[in-house]
């Protein structure tokens, strides 16, 4: 379950004895970005960081659920990216782009470890939805690499571009929260952004524009990606 407004709220009234809490979804409905405004008799006298803190710590159990949506959603999302990968390697056919894929699933492999622990280490439910992303996954890099080489780069592409673009709004939020443990994730969040955006290089210098379809297989491929990344923050 992610962050709801009410629960939001709920929690900054009780702990800070606030007065008034006015919190609104930044995020589409998502519950992973709020702004709020906070009148609290216990804020007088306190410097703005001090404030800060004080929301902080009162938003700790919001904000840990927060996470774990965004650990689920990552993991689901490493999960899908090795099979995709294990499903082009078993059906590319052209040497190179075998020997490229390989070393793009074994970092997919290592993202997938990592996550493993961290999941693990912050008590996150994984998503309930493992099988179906093997096998959309699976699915998804045979049938793009029986197409050809050119389709299973522009499968990288579509697939790296969105991966990247969320990591990149999970590193924005991220930023904002004081915290060391938050700080240490941000490291590994970055590090494999920057593994997903060189194989998105790799794709494109790999002709994958020059795909059958490349502008059809381009969109609906973001579009599924886009929507398994929904469908992860939940279940
Ligand atoms: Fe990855
Ligand atoms: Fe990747």
């Amino acid at each position: 379950m992610g962050v709801t407004k009410e629960s939001l709220e709920t929690a900054l009234k009780e702990k800070l004895g606030a007065t008034h809490v006015e919190a609104v979804d930044m995020s589409d409905g998502c519950g992973q970005n709020f702004e709020v405004i906070v009148v609290s008799p216990q804020f007088e006298g306190k410097s703005v960081l001090q404030k800060h803190r004080m929301v902080n710590d009162a938003v700790k159990d919001q904000q840990l659920k927060l996470i774990q949506s965004m650990l689920r959603v990552d993991h689901a999302g490493e999960i899908g990216a090795n099979w995709i990968y294990k499903g082009q390697y078993n059906y590319i056919k052209d040497k190179e782009s075998r020997d490229k894929i390989k070393e793009m699933w074994n970092q997919e492999k290592h993202h997938l470890k990592v996550f493993d622990e961290i999941l693990a280490s912050t008590k996150t439910r994984p998503s309930l939805l493992r099988p179906f992303w093997e096998l959309a996954g699976y699915t998804l890099g045979s049938v793009t690499a029986i197409m050809g080489k050119e389709a299973a780069m522009a499968c990288t592409e579509a697939v790296e571009t969105v991966i990247g673009q969320h990591y990149n709004d999970q590193i924005r939020k991220l930023y904002a929260i004081d915290d060391k443990e938050i700080q240490k994730l941000l490291v590994v969040l970055k590090e494999f952004r920057d593994d997903e955006l060189e194989h998105l290089d790799t794709a494109v210098q790999m002709d994958s524009k020059k795909a059958p379809f490349y502008d059809l297989l381009n969109s609906v491929i973001q579009v599924g990606c886009k929507t398994a990344i929904k469908i992860a923050e939940k279940i």
